[in-house]
């Protein structure tokens, strides 16, 4: 299974912390905040991951994780030019890819769980997708799972009322056949192409599994979330 890391967007909920460096760089406890999805990746057995991030400071982010081997894993790089959506940095992990399963992560969600069994029930399923949901007191930040009986039967991003507490983490295992759905998306009303679609789309096939993430989870992505990771992580290493 390859890992593909996005660390991408402008992090513009951020600013100005995020005026002169890249979101996924701030720190999370005593660590940037990309080592701990990167670490993710690592403990669910990956060893060949891709990391997506912008223009400005791609520079930064290898000076960081340089080619992997600190890690003992083997780390690419690719550019996305402008903060085009999820769906549009991981249409970049095609090449990369090739026949193999993948675990998406976004750069800026910390959580405790490991992805090891995840993993191995996304491949042992046979599905061509799989999501992690956790249920969150304020569920309208985030993609929305509608979930009858065990059954996720629609995702919602955003919503102004959402149908349910079921987040949609920023975990994501796909089959190669993604990049076909990605070529087929339009940009949203906030200009990106989403995730949400992609997942929509694997809904209506009736080939998306869903998981429980267990543990805690957040984003870190605004003030509020990037203080509970920090809380969250120190806490841990305690
Ligand atoms: O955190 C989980 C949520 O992440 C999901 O519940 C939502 O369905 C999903 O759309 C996403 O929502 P956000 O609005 O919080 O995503 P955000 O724009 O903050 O981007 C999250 C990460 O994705 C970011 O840390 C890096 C990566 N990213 C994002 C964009 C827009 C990229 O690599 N490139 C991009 O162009």
């Amino acid at each position: 299974m390859k890992g593909i890391l996005l660390a991408g967007g402008t992090g513009s909920r951020l600013h100005p912390l995020t005026k002169v460096t890249n979101k996924h760089l701030l720190p999370v406890g005593r660590e940037p905040m990309i080592h701990h999805p990167l670490k993710k990746l690592l403990d669910a057995g990956i060893r060949d991951i891709l990391v997506v991030t912008g223009l400005e400071h791609m520079g930064d982010v290898v000076n960081l994780l340089g080619s992997g081997s600190a890690f003992n894993c083997r780390i690419t790089y690719r550019v996305q030019d402008e903060a085009g959506g999820i769906a549009q940095a991981l249409g970049l992990a095609e090449g990369f890819v090739g026949q193999d399963p993948m675990l998406v992560l976004l750069g800026d969600n910390i959580f405790q769980a490991s992805l090891a069994d995840a993993a191995r029930s996304f491949q042992d399923s046979g599905a061509e997708a799989q999501i992690m949901v956790m249920e969150v007191p304020d569920p309208g930040r985030y993609g929305v799972a509608e979930v009858v009986e065990g059954r996720v039967l629609g995702i919602e991003e955003k919503p102004l009322q959402p149908r349910s507490a079921w987040a949609v983490t920023g975990i994501y295992f796909y089959s190669p056949g993604v990049f076909e759905i990605i070529r087929t998306l339009k940009p949203s009303g906030r200009g990106e192409l989403e995730i949400t679609d992609v997942n929509n789309h694997y809904i209506r096939r009736g080939t998306l599994r869903s998981e429980v993430l267990p543990g805690w989870w957040t984003d870190a992505g605004t003030f509020e979330s990037l203080a509970l990771a920090n809380q969250l992580i120190l806490g841990e290493s305690q």
